[in-house]
């Protein structure tokens, strides 16, 4: 295949208050080194990914303009959010977390990947092509497609990375919150075939069935009267002093609640509550609300931010390739995604697509598919 004098990239950009994104043309050299070209295949649309690509614009506001092969879609920010996006102002930004493609060019000391199908990480996915370094791409195993390998990194890493994270500070058992998600499912896999207890938060009956399906075995679902005594009674059967929660507001104050009631039940009265330590790490934004913890959950705990980037920093190089190893070859099992919508690069750019895949519901995944 040879090299387009043109590939496309899906841009957000910030200029005042109005938020433009739109395709645009990125010119592509012969790779050197060990770079290569990937051109990219399938780039799924996860929640964080919405973060950039909308940041906190008024979908309602949504305007479409532009032609058939070239679409713009601008959307207003609310005035009380612009100062939360000050540092992105005039910048035209890539999107795309991750996403597989094929190699169709490569440097002189990545001649080993062309024509491989792989997987890469680290921004610009959502785009016709995509620059990359060797060491960075993930070939994907014999008969794995782009499809099988385009959310390779971000969801199953981190789902990985909780039970490594509980392993590393001492704890049981892990308590998950919005547990139906597409990460959600993963992170029960992996509890059921490494039997570590799991608590899946959920918020709807669909969801803790999903959840049932997978051998969960506690589940507490917060739209139900009895959600803390469900919650709690969990905590004390598996002794969890680790959540992790994709939501924040309330609900982090609610798992470190439920935690301190579990262990102050079978301890002697303290004032200051349990000793033991009570961890969240809150790893998403699903509501947006300020987080918030009831002063009556003793002073032994912590609510505190998580993202997978710094894990892997933190774990070091022999768990960061233990953790990859493991998702290659459990792909298309325990880190199966499984998407419901496939948009080419136009498509996303559909004013009634975008509206669905901002809702980011319970298995309802979009696939990017660039060259479609
Ligand atoms: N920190 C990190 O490094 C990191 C890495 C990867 C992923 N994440 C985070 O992981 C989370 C899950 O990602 P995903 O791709 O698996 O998501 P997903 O498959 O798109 O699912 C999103 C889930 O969140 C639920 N949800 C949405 N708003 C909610 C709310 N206000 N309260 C409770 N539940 C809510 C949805 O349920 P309904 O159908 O009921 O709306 C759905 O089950 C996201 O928050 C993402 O940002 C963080």
């Amino acid at each position: 295949m040879t090299i387009p004098a043109n590939a496309l990239e899906l841009r957000s950009k910030i200029a005042d208050s109005t938020l433009t994104l739109s395709l645009e043309p990125v010119s592509l050299e012969e790779p050197g080194g060990d770079q290569v070209i990937v051109a990219m295949e399938a780039a799924p649309i996860n929640p964080s990914d919405l973060g950039l690509l909308l940041g906190p614009a008024d979908v309602s506001t949504m305007k479409s303009s532009g032609s058939a092969d070239r679409p713009v879609l601008t959307f207003a920010i609310p005035e009380q959010a612009l100062p939360t996006v000050a540092a992105r102002q005039g910048e035209s930004m890539p999107v795309g977390n991750e996403g597989a493609g094929k190699v169709i060019a490569a440097g002189p000391d990545a001649q080993h990947l062309m024509g491989r199908t792989v997987a890469l990480f680290g921004g610009s996915t959502y785009a016709t092509h995509r620059v990359a370094r060797a060491k960075d791409v993930l070939p994907l195993p014999e008969g794995a497609s782009a499809r099988d390998g385009a959310a390779a990194f971000v969801n199953p890493l981190t789902a990985l990375s909780m039970v490594e994270t509980m392993r590393m500070e001492g704890h049981k058992a892990l308590i998950h919150t919005a547990a139906a998600s597409n990460l959600g499912q993963m992170l029960a896999r992996i509890c059921r075939d490494d039997n570590v207890p799991l608590i899946g938060v959920v918020r709807s009956d669909e969801q803790a069935a999903i959840l049932r399906d997978l051998d969960v075995k506690y589940i507490a679902d917060s739209s139900k009267d009895d959600f803390r005594k469900t919650l709690a009674d969990a905590c004390a059967l598996v002794d969890a002093t680790l959540a992790f929660d994709a939501v924040g507001g309330s609900l982090s104050g609610e798992l470190v609640a439920a935690m301190e009631t579990a262990l102050t039940r079978d301890e002697p009265y303290n004032r200051y509550g349990s000793p033991r330590h009570k961890q969240v790490y809150v790893y998403g934004m699903l509501d947006r609300s300020p987080v918030q913890v009831p002063r009556s959950v003793g002073m032994s705990w912590s609510v505190s931010g998580y993202l997978l980037p710094h894990f892997l920093a933190k774990a070091g190089p022999e768990v960061n390739k233990a953790m990859r190893e493991r998702v290659a070859a459990e792909l298309t099992t325990t880190f199966a995604s499984h998407f419901t919508s496939e948009v080419s690069l136009t498509e996303a750019l559909d004013p009634d697509n975008l509206r669905a895949y901002a809702k980011m519901a319970t298995g309802e995944k979009y696939l990017i598919v660039p060259q479609g």
